[in-house]
């Protein structure tokens, strides 16, 4: 049996996951006929994924098509109660709640490791370092797994080029279906969600500060411009830097942005992007969050170090009373706004970052134990089909190519 905050707030979790249900076409269609043909019967699966409505949906998809599922959250402030306890009440081995402390948080993924998984299901890989570190017994009996986020993607690459990695694990994120619309409209929506629930300000005229271009922190720009605000983009990729310049944002050195910015957000993966010399260089009133996978981007503790005095003026906000006397508020923590102050991405793009996980764990109960150990990539024919499936639950007809026109593209004799 799982562990869970309070086992009460069930039935309020349980409507929320019908609600998500309602909203995830393409998951409950794979779910319809791959729970037939069970899919996944007999596996084990161990996840390790931000334990909210959408994930719910997901959880029990795989249990219907026949595995046995253990469960934790990937970020310490993320797990939805109501949710943990209506899986829970449906009878799911699940080991989650909010507000873990970093001890009880890895307590939570060993014992999703104790039922001897078959299949993993990561967001942060913190579930696979787990295994290949201090539970390498459960290792011989793993087939495949499977990497929900960039930075996960990034470690685990790393593993496999040291030779480290034992098990073959595709590489979700990089799915064209996940990537191109979870990381920019998911983020991009509920990042921004997630510092309006903690602060209600109007984002209309402000500059807000973007650190990272990337697929997220497009996400974040796109939707801080649709609200009114002036963005300025900071990068370390020059290439990424001229997209930025080119989609009209201003492009400065963090150290420069840091005395402009009134809403800050970060979206790198890397650590140390603001720190204490940017927070003594900010205006009064600004505010700084993080839409990063770790809590490692703002350093919350030279915050700590660095203020007169701070406390928790609203729910998710901090505020940091500076030698110079001015306020600086940072939220959650400097942990992912979107989850951890609102609810995550909406259900309508988790539907295809989790129909991704489902067909690529469908892969593995089939293919996976003739690949080799390392990181795989998603095929064109899941993208196509996942994205098929979205289309058609929008009800958006597309055009075909003719017969000819296909005969055209492959010609390569064809002059101008
Ligand atoms: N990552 C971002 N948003 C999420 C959500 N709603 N559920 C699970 N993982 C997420």
């Amino acid at each position: 049996m799982g562990k869970i905050k309070d086992a009460s707030l069930a039935a309020d979790g349980r409507k929320k996951i019908e609600w998500a249900e309602s909203r995830m076409p393409v998951l409950m269609k794979l779910k319809e006929t791959h729970s037939k043909k069970k899919t996944l019967q007999g596996l084990r699966v161990s996840g390790c994924l931000h334990v909210t409505k959408e994930t719910a949906v997901l959880v029990e998809t795989i249990r219907a098509c026949g595995a046995e599922v253990a469960w934790s959250g990937c970020n310490p402030l993320s797990t939805q109660d109501d949710v943990a306890a209506a899986l829970d009440a449906s009878g799911i081995d699940i080991y989650a709640w909010r507000g873990l402390s970093p001890k009880d948080y890895y307590w939570c993924i060993e014992q999703t490791l104790r039922i001897g998984p078959n299949l993993t299901l990561d967001d942060g890989a913190d579930l696979i370092f787990t295994i290949h570190g201090k539970l390498q017994q459960y290792l011989p009996g793993v087939i495949g797994g499977t990497e929900e986020t960039t930075i996960g993607v990034h470690r685990i690459r790393a593993m496999a080029a040291e030779g480290k990695l034992k098990y073959p694990v595709i590489a979700v994120n990089d799915a064209e279906t996940k990537s191109d619309f979870d990381n920019v409209y998911g983020t991009g929506q509920s990042a921004i969600d997630g510092i309006i629930r903690a602060t209600n300000v109007l984002f209309a005229g402000k500059n807000v500060v973007v650190a990272g271009y990337g697929h997220v922190g497009r996400g974040i720009t796109l939707r801080s411009r649709g609200l009114g605000a002036n963005v300025i983009v900071t990068e370390v990729n020059p290439v990424n830097a001229l997209r930025a310049r080119m989609e009209g944002y201003t492009v400065l050195p963090m150290d420069e942005a840091a005395k402009l910015g009134d809403i800050f957000v970060t979206a790198t993966s890397v650590k140390d992007i603001i720190t204490a010399k940017h927070l003594e260089s900010m205006k009064d009133g600004a505010i700084v969050s993080n839409a990063g996978h770790f809590n490692v981007e703002v350093d919350v503790k030279a915050a700590e170090r660095i203020a007169k005095k701070h406390r928790q003026i609203r729910d998710n906000n901090e505020e940091y009373v500076l030698k110079n006397g001015n306020r600086i508020f940072i939220l959650a923590e400097g942990k992912l706004v979107n989850l951890a102050a609102a609810e995550g991405h909406p259900s309508e793009v988790m539907d295809m970052s989790f129909a991704n996980q489902l067909l690529s764990l469908a892969r593995l109960s089939k293919e996976g134990r003739s690949m080799k150990p390392g990181v795989h990539e998603t095929s064109k024919e899941q993208d196509a089909e996942v994205a098929r499936l979205k289309l058609d639950s929008m009800g958006i007809a597309i055009d075909k190519l003719s017969e000819e026109q296909t005969r055209y593209i492959a010609d390569w004799k064809q002059g101008t």
